[in-house]
């Protein structure tokens, strides 16, 4: 990378194309300026490509405009607020429409595209086009350089970014390099490099939307259940931190996935303990105390009519107390069997890391933003948009959400 040769010059670059970046393309170049994206991999957008089980889950229709930190993560939750509320998930879903691809709504306000995951990249490739958007990829990015003077035929400040297809100078440069989940398919920490470049704090990122791990030992007792699955209520932290949700578990032979614990990670810190209701909705103690007095039935056999029949074969085999009929038990031994399965504590030892993540939390800190446009507060013409922020939504859409809306605000201000 050299250079020598004269740059190219253009209003704005944007590092990813990735769903952040190809919207900030297209709506930047629809508004008349000269965008270049640039993107180290082959293939474009390729985590749009495999999300959402190859359907992508491209928003959240429960997402309250008016308060939608509720469901993001992030040292400031209120920054996301004011982009969110500018372009919402029924501005992405008009978009959507406008292309002509079906969609259908699957859990909790959840959208998925009805096809194919790649329809929503063709539409925003299509955007891109319309915004006659220069596109390099793959294409390398090398140094960058604030010029405070500008080039002489402008009176602005710009930046100089080397590249493996000559030098490029831009008024504004974007930042939307995502985060380090799933580096196999290209994510790399340029991001957070070029924060602390140019003075940017950046909050410790950690894998989020991930499952979780235990020790070989503790695990052993519970690994003959991998792949059951259930409806639990599951929570970490205490008193006004404490956070919980009821939704499906899957037992796996290193530890735990499924939504309710993949929601849970992203609130989950290394030491703390989780605790899981096994059986939520359910009074467990009355009911089996009512058995007794009528049932001759094993244990085992009771509980499998309020849980699936596995979990309650391995729960009844931990203690000598609850391997007999339950006519036969003492009524404290089913308390207790009770309590064990409504409030089933264990501490993961770790997490499956970014290899499994769905997403990267911490990122650039918020405090160093404008949360109307995204730009460095210290630093003109410098954007962060999308995942490389410290930013992170739930599990259902909501961090697709944030990329559009990040995009947007952005896009505005360029
Ligand atoms: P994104 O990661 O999309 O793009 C970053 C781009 O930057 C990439 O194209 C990368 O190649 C490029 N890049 C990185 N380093 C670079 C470098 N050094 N030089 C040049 N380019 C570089 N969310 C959701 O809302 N609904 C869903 O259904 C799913 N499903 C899902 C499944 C799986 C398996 C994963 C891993 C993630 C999801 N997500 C999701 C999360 C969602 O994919 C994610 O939050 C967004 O893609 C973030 O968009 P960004 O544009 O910020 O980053």
């Amino acid at each position: 990378m050299t250079s020598a040769a004269s740059p190219h010059l253009f209003d704005a670059v944007i590092l990813g194309a990735g769903a952040a970046g190809l919207f900030c393309a297209a709506r930047a170049g629809q508004r008349g300026l000269k965008v270049l994206l640039i993107d180290h991999a082959e293939k474009v957008a390729e985590k749009i490509r495999i999300s959402g089980g190859g359907r992508c889950n491209f928003t959240n229709r429960d997402l309250d405009v008016r308060a939608p930190q509720r469901h993001f993560v992030g040292e400031n939750p209120h920054f996301c607020r004011s982009a969110l509320s500018r372009y919402t998930p029924a501005d992405f879903v008009a978009l959507v429409q406008s292309h002509g691809i079906g969609f259908h709504e699957k859990h909790k306000g959840q959208l998925f595209a009805d096809r194919s995951a790649e329809d929503i990249i063709q539409m925003l490739l299509a955007e891109c086009e319309r915004g006659g958007v220069t596109r390099w990829q793959p294409c390398r990015v090398g140094s960058i350089r604030f010029l405070a003077s500008g080039p002489a035929e402008s009176s602005t400040s710009s930046y100089q970014i080397e590249s493996d297809r000559g030098p490029v100078l831009a008024r504004s440069l974007v930042v939307a390099t995502g985060g380090l989940s799933i580096p196999k398919i290209g994510a790399t920490d340029l991001g957070y490099r070029i924060a602390q470049q140019f003075g940017l704090p950046v909050v410790t990122p950690r894998p989020g939307l991930v499952p979780l791990t235990f020790d070989g030992e503790a695990w052993a007792p519970y690994a003959g259940l991998a792949g059951l699955a259930l409806p639990v209520d599951m929570s970490t932290g205490q008193g006004k931190q404490r956070t919980h949700f009821v939704e499906d578990l899957l037992f796996t032979h290193r530890g735990l996935s499924g939504p309710a614990v993949l929601q849970i990670s992203s609130y989950w810190r290394e030491g703390e303990p989780l605790q899981i209701d096994l059986a939520p909705g359910v009074d467990l103690g009355a009911r089996l105390l009512e058995a007794k007095q009528h049932s001759r039935k094993r244990i085992a056999n009771e509980l499998a009519a309020l849980m699936p029949h596995r979990l309650a074969d391995a729960w009844a085999e931990r203690d000598a107390q609850w391997q007999r009929p339950v006519n036969e038990a003492a009524d404290k031994a089913l308390q207790r069997l009770a309590e064990s399965l409504s409030r089933w504590q264990l501490v993961p030892s770790g997490t499956e890391g970014y290899r499994k993540a769905e997403v990267t939390l911490g990122g650039v800190d918020t405090r160093a933003l404008s949360s109307q446009t995204l730009e460095a507060k210290a630093q003109p013409g410098l954007y962060f948009i999308g995942e490389v922020v410290d930013v992170t939504g739930w599990l259902g859409g909501y961090n697709f959400q944030w990329a559009w809306s990040s995009a947007a605000a952005c896009a505005e201000a360029l």
